[in-house]
């Protein structure tokens, strides 16, 4: 192993090119697992990816199992990360502590055998994978063996005991998008979810249903009504309506908004997976109004003109994932909502065992 630089608690000794840059913005990082004196080394169990990162590798896979995995496999073995070229994007993981760097023990409590969830993105985490043994194609659930480390700076959360760890992770992976509601929403406000039926915006609808209360008022929008998750939008009362409409597609949205948002959106959350809505949160969205692009797909650039485009003087928000204490108020979403938990138990926690797995 080469001798290591000096420690920087941001992580840019594990920077190997370009010089001079932090871990996300690297093109490549040293994931050699031993744990620095700043670092916390983690044997890796899952890897969750980012909705926006799978969709690309599995539509650039053609849907194959084999594919993918060798898609990941290559592409962590060239980055020292899961940091995909397309999206940008990355995802996080859950594993088990193997060793606190000498300076860091007693951080927080963290010790050997302590099982986390990393809330920092994978695109900058440390990232080495022996073997991929399952994969489970409808969540983006990768199970491997490898090794990852955190920097001093980096967030985790210890697993909850009440949840499965499955659904944790899923809850985890998107924690910033109901805690940014939570803070965004005021009491009687109209709000829009685009992409609601997904793990961010349904939490999304639930959190904007408590704050904005009944005197609000939230629609959500998405391809199909008929999924499980549009239901249990409407049948929970999460949302008072459900616009089946592609957000691609300005048209649809413009025609659905007199029935739906006659008065357009406070605030709307951009919770999709693809490329192409910018507009559409948008033209859903009041003057003076704020809209969260928590998805991965934001164009800043369509965003930014798309407003200009159509005269909309609207405040936009990049998606930061982290917001103090948003672990903790996405798994409280989660069991303040029975309906809701029930929802992702089905659905993240009975899936793992289907997964396929990957020879
Ligand atoms: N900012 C951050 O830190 C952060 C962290 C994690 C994830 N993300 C990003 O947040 C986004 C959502 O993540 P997630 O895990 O909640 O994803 P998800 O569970 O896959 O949900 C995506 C949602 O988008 C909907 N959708 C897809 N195409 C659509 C269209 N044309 N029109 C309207 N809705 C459409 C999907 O509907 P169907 O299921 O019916 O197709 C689904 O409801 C992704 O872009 C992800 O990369 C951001």
């Amino acid at each position: 192993m080469k001798p290591i630089r000096k420690l920087c608690s941001l992580g840019s000794h594990r920077v190997l090119e370009p010089a001079g840059v932090l871990p996300q913005v690297a093109r490549k990082l040293d994931a050699t697992p031993v744990a620095h004196a700043n670092e916390i080394l983690c044997d890796v169990e899952a890897l969750n990816i980012d909705s926006a990162s799978f969709r690309q590798i599995v539509e650039a896979s053609d849907g194959d199992v084999a594919r993918v995995a060798a898609h990941v496999l290559a592409l962590v073995a060239d980055r020292g990360k899961h940091h995909n070229p397309v999206t940008g994007s990355g995802g996080m993981f859950v594993g088990r502590v193997r060793a606190v760097g000498a300076g860091l023990t007693g951080h927080a409590g963290l010790k050997a055998g302590d099982r986390i969830a990393s809330l920092v993105s994978l695109t900058l985490t440390p990232l080495r994978i022996d073997a991929i043994d399952r994969i489970d194609m409808a969540t983006g659930r990768i199970w491997i063996r490898g090794t990852a480390v955190l920097f001093e700076t980096g967030l985790y959360a210890a697993l909850p005991d009440d949840l499965p760890d499955d659904v944790a992770l899923a809850v985890l992976d998107v924690a910033g998008a109901p805690a940014q509601v939570r803070r965004l929403v005021l009491p009687g406000q109209t709000v829009a979810v685009v992409g609601a039926d997904g793990k961010s915006g349904l939490l999304a609808c639930a959190q904007a249903r408590e704050r904005a209360g009944p005197a609000g008022r939230v629609v959500g929008i998405g391809p199909d009504r008929a999924t499980a998750g549009a239901r249990l939008l409407v049948d929970a009362g999460y949302v008072d309506t459900f616009v089946e409409a592609d957000a691609r597609d300005v048209f649809a949205i413009l025609a659905a908004i007199p029935d739906a948002l006659p008065e357009l959106a406070d605030v709307t959350i951009s919770c999709v997976n693809v490329p192409g809505t910018e507009l559409s949160s948008i033209l859903l969205t009041k003057d003076r109004g704020t809209i969260y692009f928590f998805s991965m797909s934001t164009s800043f650039t369509a965003a930014a003109l798309g407003a200009e485009g159509v005269g909309k003087d609207v405040t936009m928000m990049v998606g930061n994932g982290y917001a103090k204490g948003h672990a903790a108020t996405a798994l409280q979403t989660l069991r303040d909502n029975p309906p809701l938990r029930r929802y992702f138990i089905e659905r993240f926690a009975a899936t793992a065992p289907a997964a396929t797995p990957v020879s």
